[in-house]
């Protein structure tokens, strides 16, 4: 049995203060009613406000990207060791907003996986196809292409990983894809899973993200494959958020 997983990704939004009154909000509103595990993904720099206002809270932090080295020369960026001194539990790997605005490509994804779990920090590896491959029927052979590297490095835990089905064009534009399309997609990438490592393909948690909001998370998260969700937009409104929380 996999315990549901919603995560929320700020992305760069927000203010101290806004920041704060969020997570307050919404730890408060986290109780034994909820059964889902939660984490919030917010911007770097309120990273240590997390862990300050959170402390042992049932919602854990993540950060939204990390580096693939361990230090050194490498001006902006930020390593997975950073990352778990702040208490860190969570962080998103090869997001689609990462691949196609910061052209990151699986091969480096890969190494931020592994750097990522090294430092015992959880990744969520997104996948997701664009609107055009969507359209060309593509959608299959990309998220195989954007797994593969993944899925055959011995270096990658799988118990330790966690995926999410992103598509490019329901990310931030209302048009979710169908809670039957979204389970077609999941099962395809638990297959792939399975083919390279039979046991853990029944443990990994695969997240569904793409304009899912209060509304539509309750026919998304009833399908058989999608073990919860990883939210934008709405996980900015504590009230909307937690409600796809108690849905999970
Ligand atoms: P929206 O929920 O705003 O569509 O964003 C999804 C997403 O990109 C989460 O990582």
């Amino acid at each position: 049995m996999r315990q549901a997983l919603v995560i929320g990704n700020w992305k760069m939004n927000g203010s101290l203060q806004q920041s704060s009154e969020l997570l307050h909000t919404i730890d408060s509103a986290i109780n034994d009613k909820i059964s889902a595990e939660i984490g919030v993904c917010v911007p770097f720099v309120y990273i240590d406000l997390a862990r300050r206002v959170l402390g042992s809270s049932k919602l854990k932090t993540g950060a939204q990207t990390l580096s693939e080295f361990k230090s050194g020369a490498y001006t902006g960026e930020v390593s997975a060791d950073m990352l778990t001194e702040f208490d860190c539990h969570w962080v998103l790997v090869g997001h689609s907003e990462r691949r196609q605005l910061f052209s990151e490509k699986n091969a480096a994804l890969v190494l931020k996986v592994i750097a990522a779990q090294k430092a015992g920090l959880t990744p969520v590896y997104c996948v997701g196809e664009t609107e055009a491959e969507y359209k060309a029927g593509d959608r299959f052979k990309v998220i195989d292409g954007q797994l593969q590297g993944l899925l055959t490095n011995k270096e990658v835990d799988l118990k330790m990983l966690v995926l999410a089905y992103e598509p490019v064009w329901a990310i931030g534009t209302g048009m979710t894809a169908s809670p039957e399309d979204a389970q077609e997609v999941h099962a395809f990438i638990r297959e792939l899973i399975k083919n390279k490592a039979e046991s853990t393909a029944d443990k990994i948690r695969i997240l569904y993200g793409g304009s899912v909001n209060a509304n539509n998370a309750a026919s998304l998260f009833v399908q058989q494959d999608i073990d919860g969700g990883l939210i934008g937009g709405a996980s900015l409104d504590a009230k909307a958020f937690i409600s796809i929380c108690q849905k999970a």
